[in-house]
């Protein structure tokens, strides 16, 4: 089968490479139909995600049809699933605690021994993203194995098509958990650092869970369209100084809470940036948490800080003063997709989510490692892009139809 494949920073193939079998009883494969690409990936790409290796298959975020399952796999030949994009048992500890992401049994010994010395915990396991948590193949690619089949897939009823659905494997709940961990009470003023596709689920669900008013900062203008379309009053970070707009915009009490959906490669001149950036240059620092260390600052005293951006190791000049002082709660993690997975569809199918208006490319999958480019360099006109391997061998005319894409 053909799928994309990590070389090394900057470099990633659509490769042919052996079809994905069933190992244990509860695996199933799916024939991949849509798979996304995410920020997340991104991290991988520019290399600062470890113990990724060469060949290893990329994508977390995918749907398909179920081909084949093993002897104890719930699921059927013929459903259409979404898969979560973090593998987890359904048993542990954790599982039992619906802390899916940090589920004990779905990381292997070998590589969790690794995420232990440097978490001081094993990890959960995700697909597609590195061997810290568990080297699993990712969905970027024409098919998959499912681990624990039983436990994270999502079957989708067929009215609902793909671009509807796609986005339950990771960034659809990865917004909403955003959201839950910024604690919104009715009347809040929420802030949200990045417009991208975590960033705009997170301001649409802060919204659904009682935000009075949501700021969004970001600086491409497409991505701050689509906040202000969703409602939110945006705030271009080259055009204003945030922390100055964020007082004046809040009577100077500053928002109540506030989340980060930019992670570990924060843009921008501020000085501290620059010294980040540095040091990721010269390979001695992997965080670039501006973006963190400006919503610790603006928070209002007793707020709460939501952090789903991806971070890999330890951060400087962190603003734990503030953070103490000011007696902020943060709330952090992977998200536990299994546990919104469920709620999500229904308010999906009932018509009250929609998820589509993000899509801006619709594409083959042996395009994909120019996409990973573009996605990385233009980010101002690919707001997300959906990889779907059955237009591989489309005709050219029926390509152009099959790429359409709603103007935003
Ligand atoms: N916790 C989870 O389970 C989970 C799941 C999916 C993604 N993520 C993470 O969420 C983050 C966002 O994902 P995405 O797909 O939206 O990524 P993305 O790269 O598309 O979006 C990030 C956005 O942040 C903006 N940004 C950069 N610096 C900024 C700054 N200083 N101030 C304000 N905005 C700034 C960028 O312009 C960009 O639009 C990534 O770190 C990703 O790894 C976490
Ligand atoms: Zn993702
Ligand atoms: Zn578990």
């Amino acid at each position: 089968m053909r799928a994309l494949t990590f070389h090394g920073r900057h470099d990633v193939r659509v490769d042919n490479v052996p079809d994905p079998e069933i190992v244990l009883p509860r695996d199933a494969i799916l024939k991949v139909t849509s798979t996304a690409i995410c920020g997340s990936d991104l991290h991988l790409y520019d290399g600062y995600i470890p113990t990724m290796r060469a060949g290893d298959i990329l994508g977390h975020e995918f749907m398909g049809e179920v081909v084949e399952v093993g002897s104890k796999s719930t699921l059927k030949k013929g459903q259409r699933v979404v898969v979560p994009f973090t593998i987890s048992c359904g048993s542990c500890f954790f599982c039992d605690k619906q802390q899916y992401s940090a589920c004990d049994n779905s990381n292997p010994a070998e590589t969790s021994d690794a995420s232990e010395t440097l978490m001081g915990h094993a990890m959960g396991a995700a697909f597609g993203y590195a061997h810290l948590t568990g080297g699993y193949a990712g969905g970027q690619a024409e098919y998959v194995r499912v681990p624990f089949s039983d436990v994270g897939p999502i079957v989708v009823p067929d009215h609902l098509d793909d671009d509807k659905v796609l986005f339950l494997s990771d960034i659809l709940p990865t917004g909403w958990h955003a959201a839950v961990n910024a604690d919104i009470e009715p009347g809040d003023t929420v802030a949200v650092w990045g417009c991208g596709p975590v960033g705009l689920f997170a301001i649409q669900s802060a919204f659904k869970l009682g935000a009075h008013r949501v700021i969004a900062i970001d600086h491409y203008p497409s991505r701050l369209k689509l906040a202000k379309k969703l409602g939110a009053d945006i705030l271009d970070y080259r055009e204003v100084e945030v922390l100055e707009a964020l007082k004046e915009l809040t009577g100077g009490i500053g928002p109540d809470a506030v989340i980060d959906c930019v992670g570990m490669e924060s843009h921008g001149l501020a000085i501290d940036n620059l010294m980040d950036t540095a040091k990721a240059h010269l390979m001695i620092g992997t965080e670039r948490p501006h973006a963190l260390r400006q919503m610790i600052i603006a928070c209002r005293k007793g707020g709460r800080v939501s952090i789903p951006g991806v971070y890999g190791g330890f951060a400087d000049k962190f603003p734990l003063g503030q953070l103490m002082e000011k007696g902020l709660t943060v709330k952090s993690g992977q998200t536990p997709v299994q546990k919104y997975t469920k709620d999500l569809l229904k308010l999906i199918e009932d018509g009250e989510l929609d998820t589509t208006f993000m899509i801006s490319h619709r594409e083959p999958l042996n395009d994909a490692a120019e996409l990973y480019q573009k996605w990385h360099d233009e980010q101002d006109s690919y707001t997300k892009i959906v990889l779907k391997p059955g237009m591989d061998q489309k005709p050219k005319a029926d390509l152009t139809a099959a790429r359409q894409v709603e103007p935003a």
